[in-house]
């Protein structure tokens, strides 16, 4: 018993050990080093570490983390270039302020760059993240924040003079940067050897389509605390979560996509909740040249048909043709379907033949390939084939490959994309050739080529050293080329945006969802698109199963429809985990929550929903549209946004169902003309019965009829049953009064107490309260065009939101 508790007490003690030891400052003259893991700084709020990164058994890294996520998350690093010994390196301050990493023998690798001649008072790792070096009376030296690597930190600014660089998998310094342009405005660069390409925004369109403001001299760009990044050309964007509280951080990844991520506390791992190309195959010339990026459903490269791939273990260097091309005119085309190379044009040709096209093409003895587009007629003769990538993001073009007549190529080696999963997977036999599932995620022990030259290069001096004694050689050899193999891996997930958006989105069998629901047998909801049944899957999610009724579309229109449909996630929206689509069966397999939908709880008299709760959802029902209609993929209108559509999770945050339905069930038409009445009487838009065009405008509508609802606790429809009357009439007849009561501004509140659900006996908040029942006002605009959108009331929710927790 009492050695058990020694040992207990022992082994606390070497736990609390690190943190007790580390430091919050280091002074002039002292120094950090690379052998004592708990010789770091700390942040004063203990969330950032400052100290030797560990990237191998004998490499280290002077750099900034996370103290507590899941796995090392690092922000900032010194020297990724040149990595020190893991013995006798260490990193000094001294009095000018000079903070230098050196080596085991002493030779600097890195020091940072003091222009003011203060001196220094000590170094010190700050809550933000921001490592300083200060002067007398607190002046800052030298700050990392003004020389970021690959991590943008909140309350970090990003101007003209720093920039983000990707760096690969291995530490070496990647090719992508995002970074001011020479017209002031934030873009992605691909840096190429010799000349940059801008690959984002979209450097095809026009400033307007951008969204910019160029010419702006200011130049910088910040993420606040809330997860808002704005920049002086006006770009702006929002984590899906933004609020005030969540650890963040924007990160220009290996593969060229700009991500903001944000950490669960819980788990300590991170959500990706905005990213610059939801489609990771979108990236420039990710796949290089003469290669096509494919999704599989996670993306991939695959080499042109007849072209073999370079270098395996870093597909970006791309594909090489394994033929000549002996421009005689004798060449053939090959078709590669919904595949487009980005820019590189010889000409361009509107309202040709595709015969004409080819004749082009062939008379051009520095032409590829040519994309054409059926029914537009636009062609487009290729002198390099870069940036390919095939499926729905391409939209009607092909591309028309020029190869010899002799060439033969199998069908199988023509890539295309297959979203969905099991039932598409390529021809396995066909694939050691042509097609390498993924980029190569890890880097595999048995991997040569230039990224172990590298290491080996960098180290090549280590072993010299330690040839004198054999046995280190031995352990030295094992460990460098152990290295790779173990320590990287998990280092750099792969595809953690994709992956995130789409990991559990796939195709089931009808036979897989009977067995998940025992054949339909726990019936749970009853809606116009079907009947709900509760399930739970092989890996024990429960799930709710939705049958859809009145699908009179092909599978093919079903399926695209469901990959836009998959893609949106938001956490005010019923996360769809995948579909069926088995003979006559169109079935959808949905997240289960908890509570049921609104209805049940608001107008039942089980529970009663207290005033913090109502205001909670609506907000969260207002950003789950907001997304909907400003933010996702493609446009989305839900069409019948009415409590039955809104379920509720265990914390009573509310998630939307239903989504993407109307375009399903009804197609009609263009999305923008939707034709026959969607959604439910006492919901829908006065717009639906008269001509006018539907737009975003009729869920703004409905979203009024339901924040009526929720300050009432009652439901419309039942005031007109009681009253006699027909539901639009009754509902004029609320607002105008709604409407003079609002204008009242002697009285105060007092009509308030009459029209807010009585069961709350009057505990609610009186600003949040009025300020809803203006919202729903005009939300109930006859005139579509005078309703605020949903982001606009996303912000006045927020603002009272906020308001009122000052207040109380
Ligand atoms: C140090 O800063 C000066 C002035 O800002 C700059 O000219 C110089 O290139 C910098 N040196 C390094 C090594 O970054
Ligand atoms: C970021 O920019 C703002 C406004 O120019 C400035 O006040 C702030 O000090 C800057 N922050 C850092 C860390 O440089
Ligand atoms: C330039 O950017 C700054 C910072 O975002 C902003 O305050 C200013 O209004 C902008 N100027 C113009 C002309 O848009
Ligand atoms: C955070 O992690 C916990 C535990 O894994 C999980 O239950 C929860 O859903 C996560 N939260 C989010 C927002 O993903
Ligand atoms: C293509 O031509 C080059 C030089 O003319 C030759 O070295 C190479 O082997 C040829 N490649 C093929 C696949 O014929
Ligand atoms: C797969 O490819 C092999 C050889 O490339 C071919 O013989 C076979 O028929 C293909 N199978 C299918 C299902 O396409």
């Amino acid at each position: 018993m009492d050695t058990r508790s020694t040992a207990l007490l022992l082994l606390n003690l070497l736990h609390l050990f690190p943190h007790i030891s580390a430091r919050e400052f280091l002074s002039p003259g002292s120094s950090l080093s690379v052998e004592d893991s708990s010789d770091v700084l700390r942040s004063p709020d203990g969330a950032f570490t400052c100290g030797f990164n560990h990237i191998s058994q004998t490499a280290s890294v002077f750099s900034i983390w996370y103290s507590n996520t899941a796995e090392k998350t690092v922000v900032w690093s010194a020297n990724h270039l040149h990595p020190v010994y893991f013995r006798g390196s260490r990193v000094t301050l001294d009095a000018d302020g000079r903070l230098a990493v050196e080596d085991y023998d002493g030779r600097p690798v890195w020091a940072n760059n003091v222009t003011s001649s203060s001196k220094a008072k000590q170094a010190q790792l700050l809550d933000t993240g921001n490592l300083a070096v200060k002067g007398q009376g607190d002046i800052i030296l030298w700050q990392s924040f003004h020389s970021p690597t690959d991590t943008l930190l909140p309350c970090q600014n990003i101007t003209s003079a720093t920039k983000l660089v990707s760096s690969s998998r291995l530490l070496v310094p990647g090719r992508y940067s995002f970074r001011f342009d020479d017209e002031h405005i934030l873009t992605l660069f691909d840096d190429e050897k010799d000349i940059s390409f801008k690959y984002w925004p979209n450097p095809s369109n026009d400033i307007w389509t951008k969204n910019r403001n160029a010419f702006n001299t200011t130049t910088i760009g910040v993420l606040d605390s809330s997860g808002y990044f704005l920049g002086s050309d006006d770009l702006s964007f929002k984590a899906v979560d933004w609020g005030h509280g969540v650890t963040r951080r924007l990160k220009l990844d290996y593969d060229g996509n700009l991500r903001l991520y944000s950490l669960n506390k819980t788990d300590g791992r991170w959500l990706v909740t905005w990213m610059a190309y939801p489609q990771t195959c979108s990236v420039r010339g990710l796949c290089g040249i003469n290669g096509i990026c494919v999704y599989t459903p996670k993306p991939a490269c695959a080499c042109a048909p007849g072209h073999e791939v370079i270098n395996p273990s870093d597909r970006s260097q791309g594909c090489i043709p394994t033929f000549n091309l002996s421009c005689d005119g004798q060449e053939i085309f090959l078709k590669l379907p919904t595949t487009d190379f980005h820019g590189n044009d010889l000409s361009e040709h509107v309202r040709v033949s595709r015969y004409e096209c080819k004749k082009i093409c062939l008379k051009d003895c520095n032409c590829k390939g040519f994309a054409y587009w059926q029914g537009t007629g636009r062609c487009y003769p290729k002198w390099s084939l870069v940036g390919g990538v095939t499926g729905s993001a391409v939209s009607g073009g092909s591309i028309y490959l020029k190869i010899p007549k002799t060439l033969r190529v199998r069908e199988s080696s023509i890539p295309h994309s297959q979203p969905f999963g099991p039932r598409y997977v390529p021809n396995c036999s066909a694939k050691s050739e042509n097609f390498t599932p993924d980029f190569g995620d890890q880097p595999k022990s048995s991997q040569s080529g230039s990224q172990s030259q590298y290491l080996y290069l960098s180290y090549g001096f280590l072993l010299a050293i330690f040839c004198v004694e054999v046995i280190f050689v031995a352990l030295g050899c094992w460990f460098l080329f152990g290295m790779e193999g173990k320590q990287l891996i998990g280092v750099w997930p792969a595809e953690v945006g994709y992956e995130m958006v789409t990991n559990h989105f796939r195709r089931y069998t009808y036979k897989e969802l009977q067995t998940a629901t025992q054949k339909f047998k726990d019936r749970i909801g009853c809606g116009a698109s079907g009947l709900v049944y509760k399930g739970v899957l092989k890996d024990k999610r429960a799930v709710a199963v939705k049958r859809l009724a009145d699908i009179n579309q092909g599978e093919e229109e079903f399926q695209h429809e469901l990959s836009v449909i998959g893609r949106i996630y938001h956490m005010n929206l019923v996360r769809v985990w995948g579909f069926c689509s088995d003979g006559p069966h169109r079935i959808l397999v949905l997240e289960y929550v908890e509570n049921g939908s609104l209805d049940k709880i608001l107008f039942g008299s089980e529970r009663l929903l207290r005033w913090s709760e109502r205001f909670k959802i609506s907000l969260g029902v207002a950003r789950g549209l907001a997304y909907l209609h400003h933010e996702c993929l493609e446009w989305v209108i839900h069409c019948d946004i009415k409590p039955e559509n809104i379920l509720l999770d265990n914390n009573l945050e509310p998630k939307i169902s239903d989504f993407g339905l109307a375009k399903l069930v009804n197609r009609s038409g263009s999305n923008k003309n939707v034709s026959r009445i969607h959604g439910t009487r006492g919901y829908i838009a006065p717009e639906w019965v008269s001509s006018q065009p539907i737009t975003s405008k009729v869920d703004v509508y409905s979203f009024g009829v339901v924040l009526l609802e929720l300050l009432m606790g009652a439901r419309v429809s039942d005031w007109a049953s009681n009253a006699g009357e027909e539901v639009e009439m009754v509902f004029g007849r609320v607002v105008r009064m709604l409407t003079a009561n609002v204008m009242l501004q002697g009285s105060q509140h007092l009509w308030l107490f009459d029209f807010i659900d009585l069961r709350l006996n009057g505990q609610f908040d009186r600003l949040q309260a009025r300020t809803m029942v203006n919202l729903a006002i005009s939300c109930l605009e006859e005139d579509s065009r005078k309703r605020p959108t949903m982001e606009n009331l996303v912000q006045m929710l927020v603002s009272v939101d906020e308001a009122s927790g000052v207040m109380q």
